[in-house]
């Protein structure tokens, strides 16, 4: 039998090919076939072979993807087919009208389908192939002409640079928008802080950054990618008859379409999906501005045309903006409950993210040199969700000459007590500690809410309230309080007095781990006070602790520690802790106390909790896995024992399923809590 050596033709055919379907595999579909190492060897042996024999190099091969030397300067390309823009809807009134535009237009036409679609926030893009092979692929520019940014996109994975299957048109545009998924861009901005460089405001900016480099090789360092929605100019008459159609063909010549792309019937399923995605949003892992509806139809599409740039027969919901700018009026210090200095920006009032901002944290003093702020700025401000406003960049251009430096104050902006910096975490501290009222307010505040002793009634008004009127200085003074006392106060009737009362003294039966998280030790969370009060038990404890035995429990650094440790050593905090139990503060030994940690059936083990479940709330879970001894923690990571994923998990499931996590549905975990 004779073996015979491929010849390298047919071998660098092979690698190709087989190289395409792996990338494939792990770029569009995020299903990974083969090992790294196994792709590397490959990829390799493909290099070689084409530097070998340089006449083998061709365009659409897998090595063309890291990049090429620099250009001088874009191309301009015309497209064949104009790339259009689209109308915008706000709410759920003008989408119906435009659905019932629609309608009365193609009269005599039945029920209407519709396609919906994110509106990817990114940068667009026309791609053109050849006989399946890429061949340009440009911006869309003012929609007639746009540039030349081949050698840019043939870096980004999920684009095809030949398509897969074997019946395309001769010649096809395909379009779509190019994207940074938010965990590449916080990514992409760690890297740009650490070096000191410039970052980006925001994913959009920084794809359309990536995309506008002439240095090919560096936009292949960027995770870019390419949700395909729609076709341009076509060469034959092969394509389907509707939109959605079309995206599954799109799928099948091997381009990631997004799985949220839906055909729906009626008017209702349009709002319906609407809801859906609004409230999914935050959770996908790249940023939307929207939805895009269109006619599912090629034919009415056609009788319905265009006006000006748009086409009738489509619409953008857009979503409320969770972007704008606004003018940065002035900077306050806030103190907060361990005396820290916090910058906050008052803003000239903007709508953003459905509201009106004007505050917005601006952390530290570092963080407002690295925005490099000033006093009159124009500021970019970004609300996503139920996160707290955050200014993310100035417009430089827009700075007025009137424009005035941050200064930190010479003192506690409060009780004008010296201040202390502690330059290893940049914080400024007031050194007054629980003198100084607004640390007193904020220590109180912290005492009192839901994860410490949880007094129902008692808000943060009161507090304020109090303290000023010089009724509260310290914890225990709450036990003191008299109804007659609490009447007196602003909006407080009899009522809500006696009711106070009531829930100040039903706070005094509460557990060791919440009174410890309640004491507002430096760094101490809530899940630190329950190692604490698991491992110890007592203050008496406590108090005979050593750094080496705090330190020694898991999930507790040196810094922790020492904290700790201070905090317990300390007359004034004794007296404290003395004067509450005097009062009649107590807590049950908990089985969980009694239990070495390590016997516990679950102990070692780290969960996730995320989307809905129907027999318990998150919390109600994640409580029962701590009193088995497990661990809890909001992210997922390679140290994750288990996901528990109920309905509508979002991107904590992805994660999961790529770091190859075990995930675990609501049955199996009525499994693992009766098992356990
Ligand atoms: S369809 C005629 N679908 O939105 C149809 N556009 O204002 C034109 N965009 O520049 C586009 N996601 O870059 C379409 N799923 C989607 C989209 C989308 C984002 C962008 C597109 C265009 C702009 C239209």
């Amino acid at each position: 039998m004779s073996t015979t050596e491929p010849n390298p033709e047919s071998r660098a055919k092979l690698l190709r090919e087989q190289l395409h379907e792996h990338n494939y595999k792990y770029y569009v579909l995020s299903q990974p076939s083969i090992p790294d190492a196994e792709y590397d060897r490959l990829f390799h042996e493909l290099k070689d072979l084409e530097e070998a024999h340089p006449q083998l190099r061709s365009s659409d091969s897998p090595t063309q993807r890291v990049g090429a030397p620099p250009l001088d300067s874009f191309h301009q390309i015309k497209h064949r087919v104009r790339m259009l823009s689209l109308d915008n809807v706000f709410n759920g009134d003008e989408l119906l009208a435009f659905i019932k535009r629609c309608r009365e237009q193609l009269e005599g036409q039945p029920d209407l389908r519709w396609v919906a679609e994110p509106k990817f926030d990114g940068v667009a893009v026309s791609l053109m192939y050849r006989a399946g092979v890429l061949e340009y692929a440009a911006t869309r520019g003012d929609g007639e002409t746009g540039e030349d940014i081949t050698a840019n996109v043939r870096t980004i994975r999920s684009i095809p640079l030949r398509l897969r299957g074997q019946s395309f048109p001769e010649e096809v545009e395909v379009r779509g928008e190019i994207i940074l998924p938010k965990a590449a861009f916080e990514e992409l901005n760690r890297q740009a802080e650490a070096s000191g460089s410039k970052t980006f405001a925001n994913p959009r900016n920084a794809a359309s950054g990536s995309l506008r480099q002439l240095d090919s090789r560096i936009t292949a360092t960027r995770r870019l990618h390419m949700f395909a929605y729609s076709t341009g100019y076509v060469s034959d008459d092969s394509l389907p008859e509707t939109h959605y159609e079309t995206m599954l063909l799109l799928r099948k010549w091997g381009f990631a379409v997004s799985e949220r792309v839906q055909l729906l019937e009626n008017d209702q399923a349009c709002l319906q999906y609407r809801d859906a995605l609004a409230q999914a949003r935050d959770t996908l892992d790249f940023d939307i501005d929207g939805i895009v509806y269109k006619l599912d139809n090629y034919a009415l599409q056609e009788k319905l045309g265009f006006v000006a740039r748009a086409p009738r027969w489509a619409t953008a919901y857009k979503f409320p903006a969770q972007e704008a700018t606004t003018v940065l009026n002035g900077v306050d210090f806030q103190v907060g409950r361990t005396g820290t200095l916090t910058p906050v920006a008052r803003l000239e009032p903007v709508f953003v993210g459905g509201v009106t901002i004007s505050n917005a944290t601006l952390h530290n003093m570092d963080e407002i040199r690295r925005l490099g702020l000033m006093i009159g700025d124009t500021v970019v401000v970004h609300r996503a969700g139920d996160v707290i406003p955050k200014v993310t960049s100035a417009v430089m251009e827009r700075r007025p000459d009137s424009a005035e430096a941050i200064e930190l104050p010479p003192n506690c902006p409060v009780c004008h007590a010296e201040l202390t910096y502690d330059e290893s975490v940049s914080a400024v501290r007031c050194s007054a500690s629980l003198t100084c009222p607004a640390q007193r307010k904020e220590a109180l505040k912290h005492f009192v809410s839901r994860k410490a002793l949880d007094i129902d009634g008692m808000g943060d008004k009161l507090i304020d309230q109090l303290v000023e009127r010089g009724l509260l200085a310290s914890p225990s003074q709450i036990f003191e309080l008299k109804a007659e006392q609490l009447k007196l106060l602003e909006r407080m009737g009899d009522k809500s007095a006696e009711k106070l009362v009531k829930a100040i003294a039903a706070s005094k039966e509460t557990s060791f781990a919440r009174l410890l998280f309640a004491l507002g030790i430096r760094e101490v969370g809530e899940t630190t006070a329950r190692t604490l009060a698991a491992h110890f038990g007592s203050f008496d404890a406590l108090y005979e602790a050593t750094l080496e035995q705090v330190q020694a429990l898991p999930d507790i650094g040196p810094v922790v520690a020492d904290h700790v440790i201070q905090y317990f050593s300390q007359d004034q905090n004794k007296a404290m802790i003395a004067d509450l139990l005097r009062h009649g503060l107590h807590w049950p030994q908990t089985d969980a106390q009694q239990t070495k940690a390590q016997d516990m059936p679950l102990s070692g083990d780290t969960y996730v909790v995320t989307g809905t479940l129907s027999r318990f709330t998150r919390e109600e879970v994640q409580e029962r896995l701590r009193v088995l001894g497990a661990k809890v923690s909001s992210s997922v990571s390679k140290n994750t024992t288990a996901l528990i994923a109920g309905e509508k998990a979002g991107s904590k499931l992805s994660k999961a399923e790529s770091l190859g996590i075990k995930v675990l549905s609501e049955d199996d975990l009525d499994a693992l809590l009766n098992l356990a």
